[in-house]
């Protein structure tokens, strides 16, 4: 009789413990008894609404093993990582280490798993901004690189990994020195179809809040090149004070704990202030996946500097301003339904009107057929015989 998979799902960051549920329900359904999943959590996020409500509202099992790293330098957050996989994969006990996007949990269970020879399998594998100055873009070239599968949600990822010398080779058995690249569709599709009916009936956000369908933009920010930069920060938020002002919309903005940190030390008095008196511009705390997803379907505009609201954003129709000059998730812009506009006030401005006035143009699907979970699970499962 065929062992059962014994695989170790390795996430501590908020995208992540998202973006296992998809597994995790495959796991526990369709190849229940055929593959087992231990989950660790490396403690990079803590707050409660920062971890612990998407194990609650995404029915993800409890963590069996939590590091609680949390927060520090790179260096010194990513030692205590690698450290505490390193322990765990010593027990002999796992098959395949699985890792997902780009963060410092990414690097560190790719480093412990690859140098003790236990195969990795990554999840959105391929993704480049080319711009080595992002920490994720370390992290997820390393990862790709120790990887052996590599589920790559988009063509463009295929291509990336391609043109790094990677091939397409299917009648070998998947190893580290001859990693198998697979077009597995994104497992945030997954998520995003799964819990979009439960996020209709359970999230009561938008009531709360008093804003429209349609009629508010929803925005978030939190990459470290747009918090911890001073001239950058402020560009944002008076760019985002300034369209709410200008086309008379309230902005929902739930705040991550980094940005709130960095506002109170960075932000221009006069525009936080402006910020905390519009009664319109709701900065609120995190929100669970199910109020975000009513957030996104609701919002008539969302601006962001996230990799997974930029595409959830496309998931659910809505145009998006991205605060950044590069993507990931180029098929967005190449489709018109992204635009980059960096930290530039005007850009950003310019980009909002044209989506305000026009709408974002319908796109093809590009992610998947929302079973991205169950491909990872049929590959896995054919290569451990
Ligand atoms: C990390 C990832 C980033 C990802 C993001 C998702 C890296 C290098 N970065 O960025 O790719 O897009 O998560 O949200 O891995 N903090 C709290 N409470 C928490 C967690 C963090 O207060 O529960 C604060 C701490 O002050 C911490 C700061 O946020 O220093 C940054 O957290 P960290 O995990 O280092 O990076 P993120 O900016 O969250
Ligand atoms: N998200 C959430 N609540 C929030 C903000 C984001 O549930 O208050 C979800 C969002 O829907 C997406 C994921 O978190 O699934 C994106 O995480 P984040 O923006 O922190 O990181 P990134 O995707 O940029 O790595």
């Amino acid at each position: 009789m065929t062992r059962t998979l014994r695989v170790l799902t390795v996430i501590g960051a908020r995208p992540q413990i998202i973006k296992a549920a998809a597994f995790s329900h495959a796991v526990s359904g369709k190849y229940k008894g055929r593959i087992s999943e231990t989950l660790l959590h490396t403690g990079q996020h803590y707050d409660a609404n920062m971890s612990q409500v998407f194990f609650e509202e995404l029915g993800i099992p409890p963590a069996d093993i939590s590091l609680g790293v949390g927060s520090g330098a790179h260096g010194v957050q990513t030692a205590r990582m690698i450290e505490g996989v390193e322990r765990e994969l010593q027990t002999g006990n796992h098959d395949v280490v699985l890792l997902y996007g780009d963060t410092n949990s990414t690097l560190a269970g790719a480093v412990a798993a690859s140098k003790l020879h236990v195969p990795v399998a990554h999840v959105e594998a391929g993704l480049r901004s080319f711009n080595k100055s992002m920490p994720e873009e370390i992290n997820r070239i390393v990862c790709d690189h120790c990887s052996t599968w590599l589920f790559c949600p988009t063509t463009t990822a295929i291509r990336n990994l391609q043109r790094e010398g990677f091939t397409v080779e299917r009648d070998v058995p998947a190893t580290m020195d001859r990693p198998r690249l697979v077009a597995s569709g994104d497992v945030m599709y997954d998520n995003s179809m799964r819990f979009a009916e439960m996020a209709a009936h359970r999230s009561n956000l938008l009531v709360e809040l008093g804003v429209r369908t349609n009629g508010f933009i929803l925005a978030t920010v939190h990459r470290d090149h747009n918090t911890d930069d001073p001239v950058r920060i402020n560009a944002i938020f008076s760019a985002l004070l300034e369209l709410h002002q200008q086309h008379a919309l309230p902005v929902v903005l739930p705040l991550h704990p980094r940005t709130r940190k960095m506002m109170s030390s960075l932000l221009a008095a006069d525009v936080h202030a402006a910020i905390q008196a519009a009664p319109d511009f709701h900065l609120v705390p995190p929100v669970g996946f199910l109020d975000m997803i009513a957030l996104e379907r609701g919002a008539k505009l969302v601006v962001t500097d996230s990799g997974g609201v930029q595409k959830e954003a496309y998931f659910f129709g809505k145009p998006v301003v991205v605060l950044r000059p590069e993507t990931e998730w180029v098929e967005l812009v190449e489709h018109g339904q992204a635009i980059l506009a960096d930290a530039d006030p005007g850009m950003i401005a310019a980009a909002a009107h044209r989506f305000l006035n026009d709408g974002a143009p319908t796109c093809p699907p590009l992610f998947g057929d929302g079973h991205a979970a169950e491909t990872i699970c049929e590959i896995l499962l054919e290569a451990h015989g």
